[in-house]
C-alpha cells in the first residue's frame, strides 16, 4: 500500500523563457544579460512506504552481492515510520539513512560481473528506472547466460528487486542506485548490448518536456555506451511521447530503427508486462514499442 507520495525536485525550475537543450542533463537558460546553467532531473524522488522485505535486502549483507552502491553495513536507523514519530512535520522529506545513491565511482559495468558464472564478456542489459523490478527479474531469470544491471532512483523499488534477486538465487543482476544519465556519462564507450526504458515517466505538461528521458542530448550518450549492432528498446503508454521519442529516435543519426523509420515495432514477446503497462492499460492507454539499432 502506498503511504504517501513525497513530491520534491532536487533542483528548482525557474522561467521556462528562452530555454535550449545544450547538454545531457543541463539546460542553458538565457536571460537579458546572464546566462545559467542549471541541472534538469529526468526523476523526481518519490518517497513511498518501504515494504519489509525491501528494507531487509538493503540493510542485510546478504543481499550485499545484487547492490552496487548501498551500504548495506550500515543499518538504516532512521526508517520513515521512526522519523514520522520523532517529527511529523518533516518526515515525509526524510532521507533513509544508510543508503548510497553515489555513482561517481562506477566506470565499468562489465568489471561487476568478473567473479560470477558469466562472467564480464556475456551479453549486458541496462535497464533504467525498473521500478520494483518485476520485469527485470523475470528477464533476468529468463536468459540466464545474460548479464542485467538496472538502475533506479526509487529505494523501495531497489530493496524489493534486490529481495527478489535474492530469493530466484539469481546469479546474472545487479542493482545500481542513482540517475542513469549520470552513471552512463561514465561508461566506456561501445559497452553495453541493450539498454532498456519501460515507461519512463510521461512528463505530460509542455514546460516539463524537457524533463523527458528521450531527448537528442540523452539520445546522443545513450547510443555512446551502446556496442556496435546493439539496442536501445523503449516502450510508453503515452501517444504524445510515443511521437515524441519516434521524431526524436528516428533523427538520431547513427541509431536505425529496426521498424523502418517512422514506425512502431510490435510489441515484443520477451518484454514482461510491467507495473505501468498495466497500469496504462487499465486506464484505456496504447502501447508503443520503439527498438534502435547502432550503426
Ligand atoms: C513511470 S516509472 C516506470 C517503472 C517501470 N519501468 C514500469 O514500467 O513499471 C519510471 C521510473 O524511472 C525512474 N527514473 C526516472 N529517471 C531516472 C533516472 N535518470 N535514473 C534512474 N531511474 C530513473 C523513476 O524513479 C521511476 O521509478
Amino acid at each position: 500500500m502506498i503511504c504517501y507520495n513525497e513530491t520534491f525536485f532536487y533542483l528548482t525550475l525557474f522561467s521556462t523563457k528562452n530555454t535550449t537543450m545544450t547538454d545531457t542533463n543541463k539546460i542553458t537558460e538565457t536571460t537579458e544579460n546572464t546566462q545559467h546553467h542549471r541541472n534538469v532531473n529526468t526523476f523526481m524522488k518519490r518517497r513511498t512506504h518501504m515494504p519489509k522485505n525491501a528494507e531487509q535486502a538493503l540493510t542485510d549483507p546478504s543481499f550485499a552481492k545484487y547492490l552496487v552502491n548501498v551500504h548495506t553495513e550500515k543499518p538504516i536507523v532512521n526508517h520513515i515510520a521512526d522519523k514520522a514519530k520523532q517529527n511529523p512535520k518533516t518526515h515525509r522529506l526524510a532521507k533513509i539513512e544508510g543508503i548510497s545513491d553515489d555513482v561517481s565511482g562506477i566506470t565499468d559495468l562489465r568489471a561487476l560481473f568478473a567473479d560470477t558464472e558469466n562472467g564480464a564478456d556475456a551479453p549486458l542489459t541496462l535497464e533504467i528506472g525498473f521500478g520494483m523490478g518485476d520485469s527485470l527479474i523475470e528477464m533476468a531469470i529468463a536468459e540466464p547466460q545474460r548479464n542485467f544491471i538496472g538502475i533506479e532512483v526509487h529505494e523501495p523499488g531497489i530493496g524489493r528487486c534486490a529481495y527478489m534477486a535474492y530469493e530466484n538465487g539469481l546469479d546474472n543482476l545487479k542493482i545500481i542506485n542513482g540517475d542513469a544519465i549520470k552513471l552512463m556519462q561514465q561508461l566506456p564507450d561501445n559497452h553495453i548490448d541493450r539498454v532498456q526504458l519501460y515507461f519512463p515517466d510521461p512528463w505530460q505538461k509542455k514546460r516539463h518536456y524537457k524533463r523527458r528521458f528521450v531527448s537528442p542530448e540523452r539520445m546522443e550518450i545513450v547510443k555512446r555506451v551502446l556496442t556496435k549492432s546493439g539496442w536501445f528498446h523503449c516502450a510508453t503508454d503515452w501517444e504524445h511521447y510515443s511521437q515524441w521519442m519516434l521524431e526524436v529516435l528516428d533523427n538520431v543519426e547513427g541509431l536505425t530503427n529496426t521498424a523502418g523509420k517512422g514506425n512502431f515495432t510490435p510489441r515484443p514477446d520477451f518484454r514482461p508486462m510491467t507495473k505501468f503497462e498495466r497500469r496504462g492499460i487499465e486506464r484505456g492507454h496504447g502501447i508503443w514499442d520503439l527498438i534502435y539499432s547502432k550503426d
